[in-house]
This record gives C-alpha cells, structure tokens and sequence, in this order.
C-alpha cells in the first residue's frame, strides 16, 4: 500500500522502476541484483514486507525470509550499484511496554516475530549499505488499503447493530501514507542525510480514539463505539501498548514537521470516500 502511494507521489518527478512480484522475487538475491542493475537508479525504496503481524507468527522463517533475507538482497544490491537505500521499518521493532515516545536511539527490544524480524532486516541494512535511510513507519493507511481506516468504513456501513468494541488500551499515531510520502519527498531532497528516521504524524490515540474520529469525519454518526481492553481482543502477536515514536530528530536536521494525524485524516477521508 506505501509502494502505490510513493508511485503516485513520484512518477510525475522522477523515472519510476517497481520490483514486485511475480517478476521481481526479492528474496532470490540474483533476481534483486538483476533488477537493480537494468533499472540503475540513483535510489532504492524498499517497501516489500510480509506485514501480516499474526501471520508471521505461525510462519517464523517466512518472516525472516522476506524481512532480513530480502532486506539484505537489497541492500547488498544497492550499495554494490552506488545507490541510495531507503528502508521502509516499523515501530515494532520496540517492546512497546512504556510510555512516551521512542526516539530513533532508543534501546529496541521486539515482542513479535514480525518485530525481530523487521529488526534483523534494519541491522542487514546498516551492514550492508552505508548510504541508507531507514524510515519507521507506524498504524498506517493509504488508497486502496487495507488498513485500520478501511476496516472501520467497511463495518460502519456493513454493521446492521450500529454497535462496535475498540481496542482501546494501545496507543500509538496513526499515519496517513500521503504524510510519509511527503517526507520522503522531502528526505530525497537531501542526499546528506543518513541513518534512522521516524516518520508517522503528530499526536497520539488509541484505537479506540483513531476509530471515533474515523466515524466523525465520515459523517457516520449513528454507531455506539464501546472501548474494550487488549486481553477482551486477543490476537497471536501481542501488539504494542505504546507505539508513539519520537520525531525530534526530523526537525533537528530542519525537514518540515510531520502533520497532525487528524489533519491528515481528514484529508485522506475527504480525498478517499467523498
Ligand atoms: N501497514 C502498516 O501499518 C505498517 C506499519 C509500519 C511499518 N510498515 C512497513 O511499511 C512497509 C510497507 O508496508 P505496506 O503496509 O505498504 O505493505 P504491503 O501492502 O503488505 O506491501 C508489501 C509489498 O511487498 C511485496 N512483496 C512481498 N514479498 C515479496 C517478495 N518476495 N519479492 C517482492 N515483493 C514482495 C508484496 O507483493 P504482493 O502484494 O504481490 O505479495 C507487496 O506489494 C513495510 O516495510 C512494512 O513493514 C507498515
């Protein structure tokens, strides 16, 4: 879903070349070598992901396949072209069992097998490619989904009860894809930087508050939302009760501030079901 929404920002400004499947399977290291070598960019995105949070858990060597093995195909690949890397990480890298928001130096200590993978991906990325960004990303949505937003629009206007529990002890920004693209467009424009960066939107709340305001702006005000706890809502993975990450690193080397998440929200409801 991120890689559609870069593709959106990008293709009007830059040569755009996608590496997907089924042509581009980036965990086959010769295929990722040979894709990077026709398209001879300037910068690497690196989007793919298995982000099926509970799926990784059932499946752990597929998680590290895809998020360490390919990962590191990739980078490997990048650097030996001269390239760029940008790497696409998570807030789930974190134990997430504190509250505040985790800065990009914070000690990182992931719960899930999604998590310690994604970590696995963003210490091949430092071994293997100097020239890199790694972008964490957190409780995004975009066009198209899924995503938490989609999820809700889809049950507001399917739910005959007019009645829905939110988890409502898990605190984390959500983030619009559109916002992160913007700083991304933004990081681009400036080959000095390298290292780790947080990107998600300003300000907090939980599911339950993410869900309330979804509601709001699309107009669906006939719906009783009750917040429910995380053990009322068990999953495979334990998700994260404090997801917030820390974007002062943003502003101390002067890229433009991360908008507030339901400004941009807003927009993306307007732009998306209006
Ligand atoms: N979504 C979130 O809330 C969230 C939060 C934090 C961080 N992130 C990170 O943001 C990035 C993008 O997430 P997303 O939600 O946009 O992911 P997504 O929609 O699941 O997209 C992942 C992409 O990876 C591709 N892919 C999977 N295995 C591949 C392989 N072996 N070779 C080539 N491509 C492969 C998938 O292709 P197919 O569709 O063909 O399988 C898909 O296009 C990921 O790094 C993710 O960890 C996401």
């Amino acid at each position: 879903m991120l890689g559609r929404t870069l593709l959106r920002h990008w293709r009007d400004a830059h040569i755009c070349f996608i590496a997907d499947l089924p042509e581009t399977d980036l965990t086959d290291a010769h295929a990722t070598e040979n894709a990077i070598e026709q398209a001879q960019p300037d910068v690497v995105v690196h989007c793919a992901a298995m982000t099926h949070v509970d799926g990784c858990e059932s499946d752990r060597a597929r998680a590290f396949l895809l998020n360490e093995t390919a990962t590191a195909n990739v980078a490997r690949a990048t650097a030996a072209h001269g390239a760029r890397l940008i790497a696409i990480s998570t807030d789930y890298v974190f134990a997430g069992d504190q509250p505040g928001d985790r800065k990009e130096t914070d000690a990182t200590h992931p719960k899930t097998v999604y998590g310690a993978s994604k970590l696995a991906g963003e210490e091949a990325v430092r071994a293997l490619c100097p020239n890199h960004i790694i972008a964490r990303t957190a409780w995004l949505y975009g066009t198209g989904g899924p995503s938490f937003v989609h999820t809700m629009m889809t049950l507001a206007a399917a739910n005959p009860l007019r009645t829905l529990q939110i988890v409502d002890d898990q605190h984390g920004n959500p983030t619009s894809a559109d916002a992160v693209a913007d700083a991304l467009t933004a990081i681009l424009a400036r080959p000095d930087l390298t290292g780790t960066f947080h990107l998600t939107c300003e300000g907090v709340a939980t599911w339950y508050e993410f869900a309330q305001t979804i509601f709001r702006l699309a107009g669906y005000n006939d719906l009783t939302l009750i917040p429910c706890s995380s053990k009322e809502f068990q999953r495979p993975a334990q998700r994260p009760k404090w997801s917030a990450l820390s974007k002062a690193k943003l502003k101390s080397v002067g890229l433009p501030k991360m908008p507030p998440w339901q400004e941009a929200l807003m927009r993306f409801i307007r732009h998306e079901w209006k």
